[in-house]
């Protein structure tokens, strides 16, 4: 009985999600579609997997979009769906929209790889070409290492310490920075090795698409948490500073350079 209705709402499930993106389709934003700051959201969105508006992205979508195109496992799903609810300014929100995600300081920060930051150009959503140069710079083999990944990180939080008055750096921004430099190498790469090809990330960074073009497969391993908590953890660990340093340059960013912080 049990394993009967389980199998029928799977069905079910599968039905609905069926034809709701695909690798082979995309489309890049046209009138009315809305994306935001985050190159992997706008690729899902661009492939149809999340709504092709960028707008009303339920938790169903997020699950689904994470799970089908990325093999993404569904407790990341939820976590992230929740911290993008709260980009809504509606309270209580239970969808948000791409554009949502670009709310400077709520998940938005500065330093970002590819955008700029808002206070300095009033615009840190859409693909900004001097950043996103100042962090290839670091790229500098065909696969990108953790340290180069974390070298690039850390060079746009200096430049932004020192080219905008108004930095600031949450304690939860900087952990969405360190994931997001994890995500990249660990999604787009290889897990066990934690590198990714930079043909792979440049090509999604600037087309907004996923890279089967160059080769790259949806992984076959099933993306977790503790994935995702080792990926950050490889990147703080790589910044190349002690903690000595890290403590100095939190101390420094705080009093010159308004409140910043590298690590908390
Ligand atoms: C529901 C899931 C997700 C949410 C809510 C989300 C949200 C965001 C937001 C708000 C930003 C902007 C932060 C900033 O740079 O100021 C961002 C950036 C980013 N996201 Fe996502 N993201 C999600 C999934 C992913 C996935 C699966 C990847 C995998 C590669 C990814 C890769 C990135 C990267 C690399 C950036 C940095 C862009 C840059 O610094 O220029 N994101 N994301
Ligand atoms: C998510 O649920 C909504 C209804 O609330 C539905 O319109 C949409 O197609 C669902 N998304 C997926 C991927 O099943
Ligand atoms: C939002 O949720 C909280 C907690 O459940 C509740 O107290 C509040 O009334 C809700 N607000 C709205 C506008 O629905
Ligand atoms: C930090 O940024 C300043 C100003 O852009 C630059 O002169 C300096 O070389 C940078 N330092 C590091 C360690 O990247
Ligand atoms: C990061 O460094 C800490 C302290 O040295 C170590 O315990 C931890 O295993 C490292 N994490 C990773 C993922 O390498
Ligand atoms: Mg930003």
């Amino acid at each position: 009985m049990r394993s009967t209705s389980f199998v029928a709402a799977a069905t079910l499930l599968a039905g609905l999600v069926r034809g709701q993106g695909s690798v082979e389709d995309w489309h890049p934003p046209t009138k009315g579609d809305v994306r935001g700051p985050c190159p992997m959201l706008n690729s899902l969105a661009n492939h149809g997997f999340l709504p092709h508006s960028g707008k009303g992205i339920k938790l169903n979508d997020t699950i689904h979009a994470l799970g089908e195109a990325l093999n993404i496992g569904q407790d990341i799903a939820i976590d992230l769906f929740g911290f993008a609810a709260m980009t809504n300014p509606e309270p209580n929100a239970t969808e948000f929209s791409l554009e949502n995600l670009g709310r400077h300081n709520v998940l938005e920060h500065d330093a970002s790889l590819s955008r700029a930051d808002f206070d300095v150009t009033g615009d840190s959503v859409s693909f900004n070409r001097d950043a996103y140069d100042e962090t290839r710079k670091f790229w500098t083999s065909e696969s990108i290492t953790v340290k180069q990944a974390a070298a690039a990180r850390l060079a746009r939080y200096n430049t932004s310490q020192t080219t905008n008055p108004k930095y600031t750096m949450s304690p939860l921004g900087d952990r969405f920075s360190a994931g997001e430099s994890a995500a990249y190498l660990l999604v787009l790469g290889d897990i066990s090795t934690a590198t990714a090809p930079r043909k792979f990330v440049e090509y999604l960074f600037l087309n907004e698409r996923l890279p089967a073009a160059e080769g790259w497969k949806k992984p076959s391993h099933v993306f977790t948490p503790t994935d995702l908590a080792t990926g950050i953890d490889l990147i703080y660990n790589a910044t190349g500073a002690s903690a000595e340093d890290l403590k100095k340059m939190r101390a420094r960013s705080k009093s010159e350079l308004h409140g910043g912080s590298w690590r908390d």
